[in-house]
């Protein structure tokens, strides 16, 4: 569920409606919902009942400092892959203590900063990572946490740009290596083990991968036990699928129901990731029809958004619901390919889409709220567009629309 809806003919966000947004604040701009975005973080959350855990957002799904202050106010952790994201997290007012650090290539400045906030765990995915964690918590007199992300050789059943969990993907420690990392890290006099944790990609639609990767996770636990490692938690990543078109993803509750089920009495804390199963439908995308162009071929609506705004569908070719703002009458229904004003074929928003629409009209692209604007880029010198979040009837502008001069602001003419 979700609070975009229309009143009579005209699309609103909780109490207000998108077209008087767009008026006051032109056109493209994401409009996010903040009883959305709470309800679907609460319903990770509250699906685990008594059982300890931690709901840690995966920020670059999207990481406006307006969203995280949001869920850092409702107690939730977060898990960050950059030094920026670091800061994001810290400038929003996001806890430390429940900051976990993932990502193959954490440069040695990005941990040093991580170290001295003191976060709740690095989780580490390359051999060298554990080694330069020790030395830089030395030279700053601290014990760090960590975790090691193993790779359980699963199948996410996902688009493979996004699934991460097989061998071959440069994501996480070799299964078969872990015990020998988790040996090496328990000798360092510097480190600290705390946890254990995997993400096998992303988009998912099933459980079962999810409690195949956790079978995995648990039997490595238990050797770790039986060798007097042990652990505080277990971090089963992100990943969980939301609907885009006709996908039936497991609810939170269900799969968290599926996760508890299978840990039976385990005393660990059991930590999440979720990035696009909280903000993905929490946002849409909304541009204005700027031309219709017509050919024995093809029917063209050309729109002031595009692939820089949101590249899922170049990239990924993937399918998000394009509904008009306001529903019309008098024209007729034709297929259109919704199309930005970027110089490359693979500028697509939707394909081939039953719409009624004329120029002028506004679009929303639904389902852009996770890794809509945190994937979006100036390509063809395109200042990004602004964010807004509807809290009831108010309206807030969380991201300024970029002006032309952001673009070369920090460029610099040759001296000479
Ligand atoms: N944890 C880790 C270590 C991750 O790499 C990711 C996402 C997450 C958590 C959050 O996954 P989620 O719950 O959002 O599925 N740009 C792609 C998605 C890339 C996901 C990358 N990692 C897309 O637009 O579909």
């Amino acid at each position: 569920m979700d609070y975009f809806n229309y009143q009579a003919d005209e699309l609103y966000v909780e109490d207000v409606s998108v077209q008087d947004i767009v008026y006051q604040h032109g056109s493209p701009c994401y409009i996010y919902s903040r009883a959305t975005l709470e309800r679907h973080w609460k319903a990770f959350d509250d699906a685990f009942g008594e059982q300890p855990h931690l709901i840690c957002y995966a920020v670059k799904a999207n990481s406006n400092i307006a969203i995280l202050n949001l869920l850092a106010r409702l107690g939730s952790g977060f898990d960050i892959v950059s030094l920026g994201e670091l800061e994001r997290v810290v400038a929003a007012g996001g806890d430390p203590k429940k900051i976990v650090f993932s990502g193959v290539g954490k440069r040695e400045d990005e941990i040093l900063a991580a170290l001295k906030m003191g976060i709740r765990c690095f989780n580490i995915e390359v051999s060298g990572e554990l080694d330069r964690i020790d030395i830089l918590a030395e030279q700053l007199g601290v014990i760090a946490p960590v975790s090691f992300r193993v790779n359980p050789d699963v199948d996410a059943l996902t688009h493979p740009y996004i699934a991460t969990g097989l061998k071959e993907n440069k994501f996480g420690i070799d299964f078969d290596q872990a015990l020998s990392e988790y040996r090496r890290a328990a000798a360092m006099p510097n480190v600290q083990v705390v946890g254990i944790d995997c993400h096998i990609g992303s988009q998912l639609t099933e459980s079962r991968p999810f409690l195949d990767a956790l079978d995995r996770v648990l039997a490595l636990v238990n050797a770790l036990e039986n060798e007097g490692i042990a652990l505080h938690h277990i971090d089963l990543g992100g990943g969980l699928g939301i609907c885009y078109k006709d996908e039936h993803p497991p609810e939170p509750a269900e799969y968290i129901k599926a996760i508890l089920a299978r840990l039976s009495h385990q005393k660990y804390e059991i930590l999440l990731e979720p990035g696009r199963a909280i903000a993905g439908n929490a946002g849409i995308l909304v541009t204005q029809v700027e031309y219709l162009k017509t050919t024995p071929y093809k029917n063209f609506a050309i729109v002031d958004a595009a692939m820089n705004d949101l590249i899922r569908p170049s990239l990924y070719g993937a399918w998000q619901e394009i509904i008009p703002v306001t529903k019309r009458g008098g024209v007729d229904e034709k297929h259109w390919d919704i199309v930005g004003p970027v110089c490359e074929t693979g500028d697509f928003l939707g394909k081939d889409r039953p719409l009624k629409i004329g120029q002028g009209d506004l679009l929303a692209i639904r389902s852009s709220g996770a890794y809509g604007f945190s994937m979006s880029s100036n390509y063809n010198s395109r200042p990004r567009c602004a964010e807004i979040m509807v809290d009831g009837t108010k309206v807030r502008v969380i991201r300024d629309r970029e002006r032309i001069s952001h673009l070369w602001a920090g460029e610099h003419l040759l001296a000479l």
